[in-house]
Order: C-alpha cells, then sequence, then structure tokens
C-alpha cells in the first residue's frame, strides 16, 4: 500500500494511513485561512455599509455555512472560489429569511450569529445546525443576551438548538463572563452594536481578540481593559465596509508544527500563519516541550501579525499545559496530546474541560483513540496526562474514528504517520470543516 488512500464509503470516507510509508516532512507548506478570522469578515462585512473585500477565506464547511445564512438575511456574497470574495454589506439591516438559518457544523457562526439577530428588533429568525452543533451549549450566550433583553427560545428549556429568536431592542449590560469564550465575547459585542449606551465583558482571562481587532477596524469605538480583561463596545455602531486580508489558520498549522516536530529528518517552512498573541499558546506549548521553532520574516497583513513558521525535528520533552494558556491554544490541544506521546516524560493538560463541549468530546475522544494506538494515556475531568515514550515511541495502527470532529480527524491522522502498520481513521471527511486540503498536503509533505 502507498502512504495514504481515502476510501470512499458514501455518505463517509475512511483515510487509511501506512505509517512504515511515512517520510520527514520538508520543504514548505501553506495553510488555508483562519477560521475565525473567515467568519468574522463575512459577517461584519454583511453588516457594514458598502463593500468588503476579503482576499485568503478558509473555504472551509463552517465559513461556507456562515456565508449562506448571511445570503439568506440580504448580503450580496460572491463566489467563495475567488481569489477576493466580496460582500455587499446591508448596511445593519439585516433581512428576515425566508426559512431556518443552518449553521451546520460551526459554533462560531450559531453563537455569533445570536447576537446579530437578537438586536434586530421586530424580527423573527429560526436557527439550527447538524447533530453536533445542536448538542452544544447555548445557554451560555442564551443568558447574557436575554439580561440584554432578548427574547430567545429553543429545545431542552432554551438551552440547545434548534432555536427561534425574535428581535429585539437591547440594552446596555456589563456580563462578567464565568469562562474565557470568544465565541461568548463575540456575540455580545455583536449584539452591542445596535444597543443604545456600553456593552462591557469580562472574562476570566484572555480568549482571541479577532472580534475586537476587525469591529475596531470596521469602524465601531471600543475600550479594552487588558488587566481585567474587559472589553467595552460603545454602541449605536454603524459600521463601513473594509478589505481584510485572512492569513493562514494557525490551529491548522499546528498539525504540520507537531507532524514536523515528532518526525526524524524533518525541516519544514509554514508560510503565511496568524500569530496573533491570543493565538500562539500552541508555539509556547511546543517550545516549552523543547521544539525548535523559529519565526521568520515576521508582518502585519491588515491589523493581525503573521510570520513564516520553521519547524524542525527535536526529542521533545513532557510539560503542564494549563492555566490562562489553554484559551489560547484550545484549538490546538488534540494535536499536542498527539505531540506528547512522542515527548520523553509526562504531559499533563488540566484546566481544559472546555473541551468536552467541542465538536466532539474531545477528551474522552482522544483518550481513547490514541489508548488504541498504543498510548499510555489518562483522562481527567479536566484533562489528560500522556505518559511520553519519547522520539522512538511504537505505536501500532488500529482503526479509529474521528466523530464527526475535524480537528480529531486531522490530529489522529498525524499519529497515524509515526504508528507502525496501517491505520484507519473513519468520517475522516470531517477535516473539511475547517483544512479541506489537508489529505493532500499530507500527502505531499510526507510521502
Ligand atoms: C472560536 C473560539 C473558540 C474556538 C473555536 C473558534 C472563535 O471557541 O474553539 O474553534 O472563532 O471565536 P470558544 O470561544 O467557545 O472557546
Amino acid at each position: 500500500m502507498t502512504f495514504l488512500k481515502l476510501i470512499d464509503q458514501a455518505p463517509h470516507q475512511t483515510l487509511e494511513i501506512n505509517g512504515d510509508k511515512g517520510g520527514p516532512l520538508t520543504g514548505s507548506v501553506t495553510v488555508p485561512g483562519d477560521k475565525s478570522i473567515s467568519h468574522r469578515s463575512l459577517m461584519l462585512g454583511a453588516i457594514a455599509q458598502g463593500t468588503t473585500r476579503i482576499k485568503g477565506l478558509l473555504l472551509g464547511e463552517d465559513p461556507r455555512s456562515t456565508a449562506a445564512c448571511f445570503s439568506a438575511m440580504g448580503a450580496k456574497i460572491s463566489d467563495l472560489d475567488a481569489e477576493w470574495v466580496t460582500v455587499e454589506g446591508t448596511g445593519g439591516e439585516l433581512q428576515e429569511p425566508d426559512d431556518v438559518l443552518d449553521a451546520g457544523n460551526s459554533g462560531t457562526t450559531l453563537r455569533l450569529m445570536l447576537g446579530l439577530l437578537a438586536s434586530v428588533p421586530g424580527k423573527f429568525f429560526a436557527v439550527t445546525g447538524d447533530g453536533s452543533l445542536r448538542s452544544r451549549p447555548m445557554k451560555r450566550v442564551i443568558a447574557p443576551l436575554t439580561e440584554m433583553g432578548a427574547s430567545i427560545a429553543g429545545k431542552a428549556n432554551h438551552t440547545l438548538a434548534p432555536l427561534g429568536v425574535q428581535g429585539q431592542q437591547l440594552t446596555p449590560f456589563h456580563y462578567h463572563s464565568p469562562i474565557a469564550s470568544a465565541q461568548v465575547k463575540s456575540c455580545l459585542l455583536l449584539a452591542g452594536l445596535s444597543v443604545n449606551g456600553d456593552t462591557t465583558v469580562t472574562e476570566p482571562s484572555l480568549s482571541r481578540d479577532h472580534s475586537e481587532r476587525m469591529l475596531k477596524a470596521f469602524g465601531a469605538q471600543l475600550s479594552i481593559d487588558s488587566a481585567t480583561h474587559s472589553v467595552t463596545l460603545h454602541g449605536p455602531a454603524k459600521l463601513a465596509g473594509q478589505t481584510v486580508i485572512v492569513p493562514g489558520d494557525i490551529s491548522s498549522a499546528a498539525f504540520w508544527l507537531v507532524a514536523a516536530a515528532i518526525t526524524p529528518g524533518s525541516n519544514l517552512l509554514i508560510e503565511n500563519v496568524g500569530i496573533n498573541p491570543t493565538r500562539t499558546g500552541i508555539l509556547e506549548a511546543l517550545q516549552s516541550m523543547n521544539a525548535d521553532i523559529t519565526l521568520e520574516n515576521e508582518r502585519d497583513a491588515t491589523g493581525e501579525p503573521v510570520a513564516d513558521l520553521r519547524v524542525r525535528h527535536s526529542q521533545l520533552k513532557g510539560c503542564h499545559i494549563g492555566g490562562d494558556l489553554i484559551p489560547r491554544l484550545i484549538d490546538e490541544v488534540p494535536i499536542l496530546a498527539v505531540a506528547a506521546l512522542f515527548a520523553e516524560g509526562k504531559t499533563t493538560i488540566t484546566d481544559a474541560a472546555e473541551l468536552r463541549v467541542k465538536e466532539s468530546d474531545r477528551l474522552a475522544v482522544m483518550t481513547a483513540a490514541l489508548r488504541l494506538l498504543g498510548g499510555d494515556v489518562t483522562e481527567h475531568p479536566d484533562g489528560m496526562e500522556i505518559l511520553g515514550m519519547g522520539e522512538n515511541a511504537q505505536l501500532t495502527g488500529a482503526t479509529l474514528d474521528s466523530y464527526t470532529d475535524h480537528r480529531i480527524a486531522m490530529a489522529l491522522a498525524i499519529a497515524a504517520t509515526r504508528a507502525i502498520g496501517t491505520t484507519k481513521i473513519r468520517r475522516a471527511e470531517a477535516a473539511a470543516v475547517s483544512y479541506p486540503s489537508f489529505v493532500t498536503t499530507l500527502e505531499l509533505a510526507a510521502s
């Protein structure tokens, strides 16, 4: 068998990887556009006055869901596959859609959009998502929106989608969020755009700040108090269309950072990666594990810092990942768990209970899968403990499942490249949510 094979088993795909056939990762790769920035550019473009031009938009399934929802509410969005995507904004006048808005698999689409929908007085919106999204907690945004005057009803005592939103004129509010969540923060800031007065969100530690940066660029007035992790949006605000250059997604780059770090002989350049400090926890965690990563050609792309990342193989060592670092690498924990298998010594991940309510229960799914490959992994309520086996770790191929979670599919694929024999990853098509070209890039980079 060759290095990898994608087998169609409609409606799903199984990815087969023969770890014996993989080689070092060399040369250079580019990663698709940042998912968080892609969603926000489409949404802000859709509610702004005038034209927004976007370069480098992620063409994954999640941003496509955002585009479809806002098209249904009157934004004119050009062909998503073109180099430049244009959004003719509604000038803050979202139309009542004819049908249910479908956010697909995307928590960001649903939670951020809810802030906008809840604040359109007199209009009704019904929203839903796929099976995974319909089981993810929505109370975290519905509760504070309700305190602002929103009227949202839903399944399971108004905590789960499908949801019905009767838009209202919302009122000023200061929310002390119990969790560091950019989705909660962004939802409320977007709702605050049509509030007469201030909307403030205080979070326990800083989550990604792409909304703050982009809202400012589109003309909103914001005040930020970094000492207390508070952001205030001074409403009402009218946004004006802008040009957005979307950098490569560091969460997608993370798969190549780890693949190269754990594969002897690797020396890989990952070009054009967003290095916003609220997202670079993965670099800090890997560097504290002794990874050899250097930043080259640091620059700025429409308000977001960008660099090329060079990663060379090195012997990793175990470490502790927890506390304020978690929100800054929240989506990278599955692939960090793979890195930890190849480290010398123990890695502990704590304060990461949020992973249980992502696209899958990532703590449970990763623990079970890595054990099937032969890893010594223990699941804890808020994290995992991984006993590293060093760079010569002897994993053995197994049959695994993505649980329809894109980041699980990709993290397991990287683990499979270092396992002996064949690993099968069922429902591997999930990768297309954030990284449609993942499998072809893996084949090019590692075979
Ligand atoms: C995102 C925020 C994070 C992250 C998700 C994207 C965003 O979720 O896990 O993939 O774009 O705001 P939380 O803010 O809920 O932690």
